[in-house]
């Protein structure tokens, strides 16, 4: 039988429980515990009063204060954009070799840009520009397609590369596979791979694939495998591959070109950022 009692040692009351003798002391939760429960209680009651917390089927019931993350976020974007309008009307107004010897102009182009960047390409050519072995360009790189002047980068962004835009920059390599044997291919291949290895310069010539070369590949990659603008016709005599160096890849390529597709970026995005963007990537290391 349950008999509460009060405990001779420490002078409290026990629960009135008793287990082969064992007694328990009525140790209640401490009165300031209480306090901070109700009090906290209070105050998410109030939390829900004032923002938005109930969910009806429709939508969320906003809250007496009517605050909302999404206008929140509006604000301080407004709030943004007001503080760099007049950043941004310079640097619509600047031509882009100016912007870019500009101090201020170059930082706070190369700030946006970047953010831009990390949103429009960095799906393709990778956060900072390092691009994608095989399937995107490295941009921090000295080796360029379409040029690495601010005005070519520009252009490259603004119309982008074999896609609808009337003004996309357009190159084609012919798929050898029809017109040339495996064997020339295999040929031309080996020679191709001599030619960004200095040491073989003179050896090179002797070769079976120089002739194959000379003959289909040189009006677009040069006699020295240089490269050629005009024609869009990528560098072969150094080490950097759009699409890989290795035999298989180089292969690969003759008999199947790739041919790259980029968006162009006019229409998606305003002049102040296209600027932006060409002068985060011209300023990624390989400028011009
Ligand atoms: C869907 C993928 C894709 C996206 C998105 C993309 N690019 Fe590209 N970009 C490519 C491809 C592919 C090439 C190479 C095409 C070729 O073979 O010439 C390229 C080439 C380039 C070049 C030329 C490089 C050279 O060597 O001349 C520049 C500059 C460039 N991109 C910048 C950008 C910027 C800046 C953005 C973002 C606004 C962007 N790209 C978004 C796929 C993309
Ligand atoms: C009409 C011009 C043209 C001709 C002719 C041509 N190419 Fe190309 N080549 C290109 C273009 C343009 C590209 C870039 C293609 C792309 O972006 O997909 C390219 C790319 C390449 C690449 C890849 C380069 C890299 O960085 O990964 C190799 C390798 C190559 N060509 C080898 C050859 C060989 C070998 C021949 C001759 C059998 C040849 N090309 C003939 C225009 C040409």
């Amino acid at each position: 039988m349950a008999q509460r009692e009060r405990d001779p040692v420490t002078g409290r009351l026990t629960t009135g429980h008793e287990w082969d003798g064992i007694k328990e002391l009525a140790t209640p939760i401490p009165g300031w515990w209480i306090t901070v429960f109700l009090i906290s209680i209070a105050v998410a009651l109030l939390y829900l009063w004032l923002y938005p917390s109930f969910a009806t089927t429709k939508s969320l019931e906003p809250g007496v204060l009517g605050w909302s993350s999404r206008q929140e976020l509006r604000d301080e974007q407004a709030m943004a954009a007001a503080a760099q309008g007049p950043l941004r009307n310079r640097l619509v107004a600047t031509p882009l070799e100016e912007a870019g010897a500009d101090e201020t102009l170059r930082r706070f182009a190369q700030a946006g840009g970047r953010a831009l960047f990390n949103e429009n390409c960095a799906a393709c050519h990778g956060v900072g520009g390092g691009g994608q072995q095989g399937q995107f360009p490295a941009l921090l790189d000295d080796d360029w397609l379409w040029g690495g002047k601010q005005a070519d980068i520009i252009q490259t962004i603004r119309h982008g590369i074999r896609n609808e835009d009337a003004d996309s920059r357009q190159s084609a390599m012919p798929a050898f596979a029809d017109t040339l044997s495996k064997d020339q291919i295999a040929q031309v291949t080996d020679y191709v791979l001599t030619l960004s290895d200095a040491s073989k310069a003179d050896s090179r010539t002797s070769l079976p694939g120089a002739a194959i070369f000379k003959e289909n590949c040189a009006a677009c990659h040069g006699d020295a495998g240089e490269g050629g603008r005009d024609m869009g016709g990528p560098r072969l005599n150094d080490a950097i591959w759009l699409y890989g160096g290795s035999r298989d890849a180089i292969m690969r390529q003759i008999n199947n070109p790739r041919m790259g597709v980029m968006p162009s970026f006019a229409t998606r995005l305003d002049e102040a950022s296209l600027r932006m963007l060409t002068l985060y990537v011209h300023g990624l290391g390989g400028g011009e």
